[in-house]
């Protein structure tokens, strides 16, 4: 499969090597001129289970540059997704497909009004990875990747997908309900990500704390009022126990939200508490708590810009 890997961050170098030990034909594609004249000169290199690939390939900024391509995986943040999605538009053949991996809500409804939802896949993944340098990433953890369209269909294509990713050793599934899937890993970023940003504690360091422990507690209720009232179903039964629990399952981990924050880089907080906030708004419902943490975190975005004296 020619595979088009747009957003070469932690799970863009972790998908595209384990592709290319498949045997698919993998390139990349980065708005960063910096970081692909470093991947151009060194490659990539996955560390994982204690060996390291390391792998060239083909990267460039340009998505003209890429021809026949038949996936294109959308690895960007989320703040970028629009801007990823419009510098594609001219690539795609009429048989392209666009693939989501991203965190947060919102980024299929852009990709789809852009490129055309017909053409359109949604995914969540558990796969873990941290970005050591540029091209060189840390495989944190092995998770499962769920993907789906909106509204069940299940073509052809997706299975042929799901059986390249399992045939990579990224393990696959599809859902019939993509939607929900989505949602339920929100609810637990929402419960970790911004408490860790704002705290600089590590995931199983928000249990340790009545405070951390109740504002977790508080955000995710608040989330969950809201997921109920657009009728979407959760994928677990009890959403507190089972943040608290991914909390002890990553305990080490230094979330993506707190690791944007240390390296002084925008966070995804409107793709998550901030989506949040905003459907409360507009069904009215209160979320204050989840109000408080996108401020917060909000203003430590700003003071990146301020220096000390
Ligand atoms: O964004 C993250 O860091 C992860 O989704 C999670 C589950 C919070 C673990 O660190």
């Amino acid at each position: 499969m020619n595979i088009a890997i747009v957003g070469p961050g932690a799970i863009g170098i972790l998908f595209a090597t384990m592709l290319i030990k498949s045997g698919q034909n993998v390139r990349l594609l980065d708005y960063n001129k910096k970081r692909v004249e470093i991947i151009s000169k060194n490659g990539i290199s996955l560390e994982s289970k204690n060996k390291v690939y390391t792998n060239k390939i083909k990267i460039t900024d340009k998505a003209t540059d890429l021809e026949g391509i038949d996936l294109f995986i959308i690895c960007v943040k989320s703040y970028d997704t629009k801007n990823a999605a419009r510098s594609i538009k001219n690539a795609l053949r009429d048989n392209s497909l666009v693939l989501t991996l991203q965190n947060g809500v919102g980024n299929v409804e852009v990709i789809s009004e852009i490129l055309g939802p017909d053409r359109v896949i949604s995914g969540v993944t558990s796969q873990g990875a941290n970005v050591i340098s540029d091209g060189k990433v840390r495989h944190a953890g092995f998770g499962e990747t769920v993907i789906g369209k909106i509204g069940g269909k299940i073509p052809a294509y997706l299975r042929e997908i799901r059986y390249v990713f399992n045939k990579s050793g990224l393990k696959t599934r599809i859902s019939k309900d993509i939607r929900s899937l989505i949602w339920s890993k929100l609810v637990i970023n929402v419960g970790i990500n911004a408490l860790t940003a704002i705290t600089h504690l590590r995931n199983g360091q928000l249990l340790e704390y009545t405070g951390t422990r109740n504002i977790l507690r508080q955000a995710v209720s608040e989330a969950v009022k809201i997921i109920k009232r657009k009728r979407i179903k959760l994928i677990y039964d009890d959403v507190i126990d089972k943040t608290e629990g991914v909390c002890e399952a990553t305990a080490q981990n230094i979330s993506s939200m707190l690791q944007d924050v240390l390296k002084k880089k925008k966070t995804e907080i409107d793709f998550i508490n901030g989506a949040i906030v905003r459907q409360g708004q507009s069904l009215g419902i209160a979320t204050t708590v989840n109000s408080v943490l996108l401020d917060l975190v909000k203003s430590i975005e700003l003071s990146y810009t301020k220096t000390t004296s």
